[in-house]
């Protein structure tokens, strides 16, 4: 599969969806509290997004996982759940991680961005792993040019990981992002072996870039319920991610305003 840039005006269309996903991580951030059930955070993001004139990018996805359509807005993952959690009863206690991915479908195009919020008091370490976790998108994104290579990104980020002494998810990665979810290019958050140094950027490709990031080991299972992803060793993880558009200057953050 080639990457498929956008022109100018397929540009504002992810602008618009980009917006739409960064208020409803706004909404989300004010709503959570210890004694809040993840459905509840599940259908804020619903009734967000049908204010912004947009529907989830998630709800009756289906997955390459083999585990029939997504069932919930937003993808929402609780401490060593690394992605793909289910909204369901479970309510947010004081001390937990939460991360939270959403995806926005708006005029025949997506945005996606992802988020870990804290919940009442966490520990140390938890806040460390959040911080460490965006601040290595960011380490990413200053490879985000013109003439830059894909898998500089990608090292930029699993360097920043692993010298904070946490682990980068393998199973799992960015990837390109338009009028499909998911596009071409795969963004591994790790330097792939023998693949060389990955495609050359150039302006007009928009792309996922989302970091996940564990306390522990690397390595993830999935749960009986074929779609959330936990860490093998049942350790803490987070995730950060925006949708990015490659522009002649500095990288646009589209999911962020
Ligand atoms: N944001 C995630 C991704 O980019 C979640 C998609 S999985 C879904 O892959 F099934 F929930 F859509
Ligand atoms: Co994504």
């Amino acid at each position: 599969m080639s990457i498929i840039l956008k022109n100018k005006f397929q540009a504002d269309c992810m602008r618009e969806a980009g917006k739409v996903v960064f208020h409803v991580h706004e909404a989300l951030e004010k709503a959570i509290k210890p004694g809040i059930t993840t459905k509840e955070l599940d259908d804020i993001c619903a009734q967000c997004l049908k204010e912004h004139g947009a529907i989830s990018s998630f709800f009756g996805y289906e997955g390459s996982f083999g585990a029939g359509p997504y069932p919930g807005n937003a993808c929402i993952s609780l401490n060593e759940e690394v992605i793909h959690g289910l909204p369901g009863l479970r309510k947010l206690r004081s001390g937990d991680i939460v991360s939270i991915d959403v995806g926005a479908y708006k005029n025949g195009f997506h945005g996606d961005a992802a988020r870990t919020y804290i919940v009442g008091d966490v520990l140390e370490e938890d806040k460390k792993l959040i911080r460490v976790t965006e601040e290595s998108f960011f380490k990413g994104l200053e490879f985000v040019k013109p003439g830059k290579r894909l898998y500089e990104v990608s090292g930029a980020i699993q360097d920043y990981i692993q010298s904070n002494g946490f682990s980068v998810v393998r199973d799992y990665v960015g990837h390109g992002i338009g009028k499909a979810l998911h596009e071409s290019p795969e963004i591994p958050n790790y330097r792939p072996k023998d693949k060389g140094g990955g495609v050359r950027l150039v302006p007009g490709m928009t792309l996922a870039i989302e970091p996940m990031v564990n306390t522990g080991v690397y390595a993830v299972k999935v749960l009986d319920d074929l779609w959330t992803v936990v860490t093998k060793d049942g350790k803490n993880s987070a995730h950060y991610e925006n949708t990015v558009l490659v522009t002649d200057g500095e990288p646009e953050i589209l999911t962020m305003l």
